[in-house]
């Protein structure tokens, strides 16, 4: 491997890397809620069967797409898919590879400098002695919700994230083996410590007395034990198949930027499976283990089933570690916020390397200059999602871009690669310089399996109704989700009105958001199709 500031230093820092690129919020905050939304333990067994049939292949594909296409000086996803295959329209579907985690880098980093200044609140001891009400308060304040204008202003919070967006550039600038590699060695040990640290806290805590079913156990079973009868229900399979998705980070096209500084018979098999293990155990061990049995423990499995949110984790957590005693709700506070923290910085460290691999080959930008025009495209597409949190922009980037832009992306990828490349030279890329032996029905997983299985999910998704029991529920037709992609497309299930006499509604924030997105995604088609024309030239050139 490649000792240069563009390639991995050792083994052990690409695999921490790439677990970093995975264990992320989503491990923490969105697994857990996703978790009792959906029936506990029911969860669970959607959830391993999606890792297995798709997560696991998913893995694969990515890891030899991103180091076939390092062979040929691509380090982002529009040119290494355009190196699979001669039908040109397929590099555009490879801008989905750059988009998302622009998308997502915004409004990640935007919660990410929540953790960070709750890890500092935690320390000096914000919140010894308040009620969870004030505890709820405080935060409500931070990032301004409930502002009489309906436009959240939260200057601190402002702050925060222009500091924490800094940080995360400057890692950036600095390279893959001098900045994102030395961050995940620290990062991801630390990480696993603290949540190692809390996870036994709330093994130890049981029975807290103050209602009768306030015990954390309770909350440890009902995330363990599975429930059969509502495992055919669709929607706890498409929650389980969406939680794959943003937890392994598939789909993104970071993990191919990863991969792609690769050497051609380096290991790609073992390496995929011990990160994406890595991940699966800090999700469902550690995970699992935190929020929902220490809430449990306190407030009882009713308030956490009604109450379970990913807010929790900042209205609610404070005053539970501050049930320990003052020492003890520093260290607890200090572990939880900063654990956070490092699980989020070593992903959207991740989701800025697409966009740098592209600007650094394409344009012949510096490391520096790349990473740093990052940051300011970030600052400007966070912005609505903090102003306008209220009003819903936040949770549109999250819908359109942490959640249909990953599935559309991994579909078109795995057509590519198992049926357009051939299954024979994808299982070759897989297979070569592999460390472990691949099972061999992998081969057929991946080629007729997953791609059924992401079809279907992205189909479910496009068309899904309110409710999978009765779909034509509705007067004249189809009863849609609110969340169905087409529902969310036409606005099917509301009138659209843009202004009321109060002045604009949350859905012309809403549309305006899906505008700006979309303007995002087309200037990043427009400069795929400047970096081929000058791709082209270059080839006339030198024939
Ligand atoms: N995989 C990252 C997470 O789980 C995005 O947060």
């Amino acid at each position: 491997m490649s000792t240069s500031n563009d390639g991995w230093g050792s083994r052990v820092g690409l695999i921490l890397a790439m677990a970093g690129n995975a264990v992320g919020l989503g491990n923490f905050l969105r697994f857990p809620v996703k978790a009792v939304e959906n029936g506990g333990g029911t969860f669970i067994i959607p959830y391993l069967v999606s890792f297995l049939v798709m997560g696991i292949p998913l893995l694969w594909v990515e890891w030899s797409m991103g180091r076939f296409g390092g062979k040929f000086g691509d380090h982002s996803t529009p040119f290494i898919l355009d190196n699979i295959t001669k039908k040109r329209i397929w590099k555009y579907f490879g801008v989905f590879g750059i988009f998302t985690n622009l998308g997502v880098m915004a409004y990640y980093t935007y919660i990410e400098s929540w953790t960070l200044t709750y890890t500092l609140k935690s320390l000096k001891g914000d919140f010894s002695g308040k009620k969870i009400d004030e505890v709820g308060v405080m935060f409500d304040q931070y990032v301004d919700i409930g502002a009489a204008s309906g436009i959240n202003f939260p200057i601190w919070a402002l702050v925060a994230f222009v500091i924490t967006l800094c940080l995360n550039i400057y890692i950036l600038s600095r390279g893959l083996n001098d900045g994102i590699e030395k961050v995940a060695k620290f990062a991801m040990p630390l990480l696993i410590i603290f949540g190692a640290f809390l996870a036994i806290k709330a093994v130890f805590l049981g029975s807290t007395g103050n209602c009768a079913d306030c015990d954390s156990h309770i909350g440890l079973n009902f995330l363990w034990e599975p429930h059969y009868e509502t495992l055919w229900d669709p929607k706890v399979w498409l929650e389980a198949a969406g939680q794959i998705f943003f937890t392994l980070s598939v789909g993104m096209g970071t993990i191919q930027c990863y991969s792609s500084y690769l050497k051609s018979k380096d290991d790609v098999a073992l390496n995929a499976m011990s990160a994406g293990w890595m991940n699966g155990f800090v999700e469902i061990v550690l995970g699992a283990s935190v929020v929902i049995p220490i809430a449990v423990g306190y407030m009882g499995l009713d308030w956490v089933k009604e109450n379970a949110g990913f807010m929790m984790a900042f209205k609610t957590m404070p005053y539970l570690f501050d049930q320990w005693g003052p020492t003890m709700s520093v260290i607890s506070g200090v572990a939880w916020f900063g654990l956070l923290f490092f699980a989020g910085i070593t992903s959207s460290l991740a989701m800025g390397t697409p966009w740098m691999g592209f600007m650094k080959d394409e344009f012949k930008w510096s490391n520096n200059k790349s990473a740093w025009t990052l940051g300011l495209l970030l600052f400007f597409m966070a912005l609505p999602t903090i102003f306008f949190f209220e009003k819903g922009v936040f949770d549109e980037y999250d819908y359109w871009t942490g959640t249909v832009s990953l599935v559309i992306f991994a579909f078109a990828e795995v057509i590519l690669f198992a049926w357009v490349f051939g299954i024979d030279n994808a299982w070759e890329e897989i297979t070569r310089g592999a460390d472990m032996k691949v099972p061999g029905f992998y081969k057929y997983i991946l080629k007729f399996v997953t791609p059924v299985f992401i079809g279907v999910i992205l189909f479910t998704s496009l068309f899904k109704p309110k409710d999978w029991a009765s779909p034509f529920k509705r007067e004249g037709g189809w009863n849609w989700a609110d969340d169905s992609i087409i529902n969310q497309i036409f606005h099917l299930n509301n009138e659209v009105i843009w202004f009321s006499e109060h002045g604009a509604t949350n859905m012309f924030y809403i549309d305006m958001s899906r505008v700006f997105l979309l303007a995002i995604f087309i200037g990043l088609c427009a400069l795929v199709k400047i970096a081929s024309n000058k791709r082209k030239k270059a080839k006339l050139a030198n024939s």
